[in-house]
């Protein structure tokens, strides 16, 4: 057994973990990234691709904003496609210039991993058996690689294992509230190197179900189609899934769409979940460990980035400060963020797709809210602005330095 220590564990090398180690390098404070999946797997994995402006703001704090800069696509709109009639959303109009940028979170996964390789930071991949113990005094992570056993004794450890992570899982039930939802239908998604059907993102509501065209560059798009939950993507060929795209778009985009061959598809199921609280003694859960969002408002990245601004400042403030101050005011912070976007992401999951439960009543109601959302300026303002993000203070080292914890309520 090789006995380590640091000042901050953090389990799992998603984006959220990635990004606390950059900025926790950044304020000097020692940390450890342990992953149970290797370098490549970590790298290559497809998932959405919209950045908020404080998410865009957090990264270049980070000092890992450079390929984002260069190659991601600012959006001032996305386009709204209802009962074949086609409604711009003005983001930048509605929301006093904020904007969106397209940029995956594959390439923001990379950038970060790049950032940590050239700082010489330490990340244990394809670690094996990782357990979290004694969190709430005096916690320790204990696991294996390549058959040498450690022990990393720390002050905190982030759980930013995802999903189906250990930390979550390895808190007494008692001391644990859940919050779930799963809809009965999934996304289909594929990537394919064709030029994207138009210049920003178009949300599909139709009577065959809901679809979604984004993008990844000018010549690399990414779409998806709402399956039934059912479904294997074995049965989607590649011209089943295009010839059904163009079943639920209106004529222009119909007439504008290039397809090609599927560099990747797979099926996501959608579930909107909630953990409370998001600390436990010195476990603290950010990112999907703490939440799953339907990916419908493009919030899950997001999410993750907020709670780590959150982290990242109450643990900076700790160091610093000697303030405690952010640490128990975390847990708070985060779900009050977190329920809002939960909310908005659950409403245009709810608005956009089709669901096969709901009786015509319920349809039609749903028909009128998002005419009444797409064509009232009250209505459009409430959309845009939870798309752009909800607003949070990004403070920088000096200003956490000079002023303590005094973060904007959201
Ligand atoms: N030990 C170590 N690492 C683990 C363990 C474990 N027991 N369990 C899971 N992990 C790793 C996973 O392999 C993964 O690399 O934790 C990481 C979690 O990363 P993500 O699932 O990407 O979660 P997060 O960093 O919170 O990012 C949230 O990802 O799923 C999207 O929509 C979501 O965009 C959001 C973002
Ligand atoms: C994506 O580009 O993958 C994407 C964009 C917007 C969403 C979800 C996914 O709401």
């Amino acid at each position: 057994m090789e006995n380590l220590t640091t000042q901050v564990a953090i389990i799992g090398s998603g984006p959220a973990g990635l990004l606390l180690g950059q900025l926790l390098f950044k304020a000097g404070i020692s940390h450890v990234v342990i992953e149970q999946r290797s370098a490549e797997y970590v790298a290559a994995r497809i998932r959405a691709g919209i950045l908020e402006q404080v998410s865009v703001d957090l990264l270049a704090q980070a000092g890992v904003d450079e390929n984002l800069k260069k190659f991601g696509l600012p959006h001032d709109g996305i386009e709204i496609l209802t009962n074949g009639l086609k409604y711009r959303v003005n983001l930048a109009e509605l929301t006093q210039g904020k904007q969106v940028t397209v940029y995956g979170q594959t390439e923001v996964t990379k950038d970060l991993m790049h950032a940590r390789e050239a700082a010489g930071l330490c990340t244990y991949y394809e670690a094996e058996h990782v357990q979290i113990h004694d969190f709430e005094e005096s916690p320790t992570v204990t696991f294996q690689q390549n058959g040498q056993s450690y022990r990393l004794q720390c002050d905190f450890i982030a759980g930013c294992d995802g999903y189906h992570g250990v930390c979550r899982a390895s808190v007494p039930q008692d001391k644990i509230k859940t919050f779930e939802k799963l809809y009965p239908f999934g996304w289909l998604g594929v990537l394919a190197d064709v030029p994207p059907v138009s210049n920003e993102l178009i949300y599909v509501q139709s009577e065959r179900g809901f679809a979604l065209c984004s993008m990844r560059s000018q010549t690399r798009s990414r779409y998806y189609l709402q399956v039934p939950s059912s479904d294997r993507v074995d049965e989607w060929t590649d011209e089943r899934f295009w010839n059904e795209l163009k079943n639920r778009l209106d004529d222009e985009s119909r007439e504008n769409l290039v397809t090609g061959v599927s560099l990747e598809k797979s099926i996501a199921p959608l579930r909107s979940f909630v953990t409370e609280p998001m600390r436990f003694g010195k476990l603290f859960l950010a990112g999907d460990a703490a939440h799953i969002v339907p990916p419908t408002g493009a919030k899950g990245l997001n999410l993750a980035a907020s709670d780590i601004a959150y982290l990242s400042h109450a643990l900076i403030d700790f160091y610093l400060n000697d303030s405690e101050k952010g640490i128990q005011e975390y847990s708070e912070k985060c779900l009050k963020r977190v329920w809002k976007a939960e909310r908005f992401s659950w409403w245009m999951t709810h608005l956009l797709h089709r669901f096969e439960t709901e009786s015509e009543f319920d349809h039609k109601i749903k028909q009128a809210e998002l005419s009444y959302i797409l064509e009232s300026n009250a209505g459009l303002t409430t959309l845009a602005e939870n798309y752009v993000g909800l607003p949070y203070e990004i403070k920088t080292l000096n200003e956490i330095q000079g002023s303590r914890l005094d973060m904007i309520e959201y």
